[in-house]
């Protein structure tokens, strides 16, 4: 859940979702769908998954089916709001009439994006955050986005597929903003593990640990629905089930099956009355800064950001190593919520990410710890809205200042 004040009696509301297709070869229906959207030219978005062959099979099965193109392949992950707006300027300057993405966040959140900018007039895509800009929250709910938008998905961790929102980087303020509208999620997810198994390892590792990312914190939420907890309890399951065999062997066909499960589980609790927390919230101020890749940011955070919520909800830790599959039996709460990081240190090893060791890892500059902390986390985000313990920037700043 977005945009929501967390109250201690809350009303949990849902957002609204497009239709999600899961299956093997359900890509293929991407011209049906097209024309049942009524799009007759379609701008594809995407950052153009080299060597793999999907955008040029996706382009042809649209074109030999009536359905006109234009390619903007120039999507780079953490996507910039100059790409978002050249991808517009094509959309515009072509006459398309809806937008295809293909790929994972970057590429779907792009497309967003592009709808948005041409239902409000060229507006500019930075100034449409909903953490930032109270005006514009105004102003969004005036006029619904009803260009339609396809996601044909390639990875199986982010759910841009499916979320409410754009995650897209403000370059000139150096964070990555939020972008919600009415009308900005997606007419249909088409997730398909025949392309979702050709991520490179290292793609499918950091993605698969996003989807986890999704699940964990927003499991451990102030303000999470029951719809939100029994979807997030399964994600995590079929993430500790499967991960590890899907990173190592993308054509493990269950195990891909159930990654692409587990991640539109995880986005789906989330637009279930979820939210994310800490983790998203400072790893989005480093992808903005230094372009790390969002699910490995995620991962390198994980423990010792989720170590500083620990002792506000150990409860909660302790049912998810539950949902990781640990025998919890005879433990005390303190002791099954220790288990869940044991889980997770675990799983990051085998996915070959490391904690901590910004500096190194990320070139994290001393200079940058008060921008991350003010202006993305306190200024620009959603995240700080319900973490399940309480921050002020200061302690923000020190937890990342132990972490470079
Ligand atoms: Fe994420």
């Amino acid at each position: 859940m977005i945009d929501k004040k967390v109250f201690e009696f809350p009303t949990y509301y849902t957002n609204p979702i497009g239709r999600i297709a899961i299956g093997w070869g359900v890509y293929q229906t991407v011209a049906t769908e097209c024309k049942a959207a009524n799009i007759k030219k379609a701008l594809i978005t995407t950052t153009g998954l080299k060597g793999t062959g999907i955008v040029e099979e996706i382009d042809e099965i649209l074109t030999s089916n009536g359905i006109s193109t234009e390619i903007y392949n120039k999507v780079t992950s953490n996507p910039k709001d100059y790409e978002v707006m050249e991808a517009y300027q094509v959309f515009k300057n072509t006459g398309c009439d809806g937008v295809v993405s293909i790929g994972g966040g970057s590429s779907h959140d792009c497309g967003k994006g592009v709808r948005a900018v041409f239902t409000y007039a060229g507006r500019d895509i930075s100034e449409m955050s909903a953490a930032r800009n109270p005006r514009w929250v105004e102003q969004s709910k005036s006029e619904l986005i009803t260009i339609p938008q396809i996601c044909v998905n390639t990875t199986a961790g982010t759910g841009a597929e499916t979320s409410a929102g754009a995650a897209i980087v403000n370059t000139k303020d150096k964070i990555k903003i939020y972008v919600t509208a009415p009308g900005l999620p997606s007419r249909l997810a088409l997730i398909d593990p025949l392309l979702v198994r050709l991520m490179p390892q290292h793609i499918a590792a950091w993605t698969g640990f996003d989807a986890l990312a999704h699940a964990f914190e927003s499991f451990v939420h102030k303000s999470r629905s029951e719809y939100n907890k029994a979807l997030q309890l399964r994600a995590m399951k079929l993430v500790s089930e499967n991960l590890r065999e899907f990173a190592y062997n993308r054509n493990n066909h269950d195990a891909c099956e159930n990654m692409c499960w587990a991640e539109s589980l995880a986005v789906v609790g989330l637009n279930f009355a979820g939210g994310i927390g800490i983790v998203h919230g400072l790893g989005d101020g480093l992808s903005a800064l230094y372009d790390t890749h969002h699910g490995r940011t995620n991962g390198v955070l994980a423990i010792p950001l989720e170590r500083y919520n620990e002792p506000a909800c150990p409860e909660k830790f302790a049912e998810m190593a539950q949902a990781m599959g640990v025998d919890t039996r005879g433990l005390t709460t303190v002791q099954a919520s220790d288990k869940w990081f044991v889980e997770i240190e675990r799983l990051l090893q085998d996915l070959d990410i490391r904690s901590g060791h910004l500096n190194e890892q990320f070139g994290l500059k001393r200079d940058d710890i008060e921008h991350i902390a003010t202006k993305q986390y306190y200024g620009g985000s959603l995240a700080n809205r319900g973490n399940p313990r309480e921050y002020n920037a200061n302690e923000c700043i020190k937890l990342l200042e132990s972490l470079y």
